[in-house]
């Protein structure tokens, strides 16, 4: 297979948690509320993907989250371990997202937040995970407030979750797909300076998009992780 000059990149999805009806997601660097549910939602569908945060966030969650690459965003260098890297900027951070895609043989990677990691990747982001939680009105800090506009989003999945012993509030999954998703596109030239693995994997990866076209194949991936309550 001929690998062509200019390639589409791995889509990009959100996943975020937010208290209805004032879109808090977080309170003094943590979160609101205790959803181990959600949580392990949030674990099935990121393990084995890359994952971008803010430095504040990776702060919060108190160790890097294992079984995925940490690419943490900061403006100040980053101590990096095995499954943490730095990213100075969005660019960088895409790229890193990127490149593991590729390595691994996925179609997409993930951004987790917070508040201001959220705003700076809206304009890349094909898939929203939201986690309405049904807590009333809370006292936050931070907050994800993007209204999901019927003309450019459509919901595809949406499950109910009661309050249990292990989730504090009741609470609503839905799964928003942008319709006109953002194609990325790099040119492979981008990668024979930065990492000489992608370009091996490169052609493994184009032979996957073509078997399955990318918005089918990560619609099944992720609707399989939607377990029923
Ligand atoms: N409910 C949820 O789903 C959810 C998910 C994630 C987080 N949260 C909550 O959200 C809150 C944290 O959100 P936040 O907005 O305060 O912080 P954040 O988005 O996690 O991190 C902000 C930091 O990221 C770095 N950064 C941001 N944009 C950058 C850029 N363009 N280039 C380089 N670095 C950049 C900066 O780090 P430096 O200051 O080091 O330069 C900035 O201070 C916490 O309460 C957390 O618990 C909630």
């Amino acid at each position: 297979m001929t690998t062509p000059a200019r390639v589409k990149m791995p889509s990009a999805t959100s996943i975020v948690a937010r208290s209805y009806p004032d879109h808090v997601i977080g309170i003094e660097n943590r979160l609101p509320w205790r959803l181990r549910t959600d949580l392990a939602l949030f674990k099935s569908r990121t393990v084995g993907h890359a994952i971008i945060m803010g430095r504040r966030t990776f702060e919060s969650l108190g160790r890097p989250l294992p079984g995925r690459l940490n690419i943490v965003l900061s403006r100040e260098p980053f101590p990096e371990q095995s499954n943490v890297q730095w990213a100075r900027d969005v660019s960088t951070a895409l790229l890193m997202a990127d490149i593991y895609a590729i390595c691994n043989l996925q179609r997409q990677f993930f951004v987790i937040g917070g508040e201001r990691i959220y705003r700076e990747f809206s304009d890349v982001i094909n898939r929203v995970w939201l986690t309405e939680v049904f807590s009333g009105r809370i006292n936050g800090d931070a907050k994800f407030d993007f209204e999901f506009s019927l003309n450019d989003w459509w919901s595809h999945s949406e499950r109910d979750y009661p309050a249990t012993d292990q989730d504090e509030y009741p609470f609503r999954i839905t799964c928003w797909v942008r319709r006109k998703p953002q194609h990325r596109e790099r040119f492979v030239d981008e990668f024979r300076s930065s990492d000489s693995e992608v370009l091996s994997k490169l052609n493994d990866w184009l032979a996957l998009q073509t078997s399955n076209p990318m918005e089918d194949a990560v619609e099944q991936e992720q609707l399989s992780l939607f377990p029923k309550p």
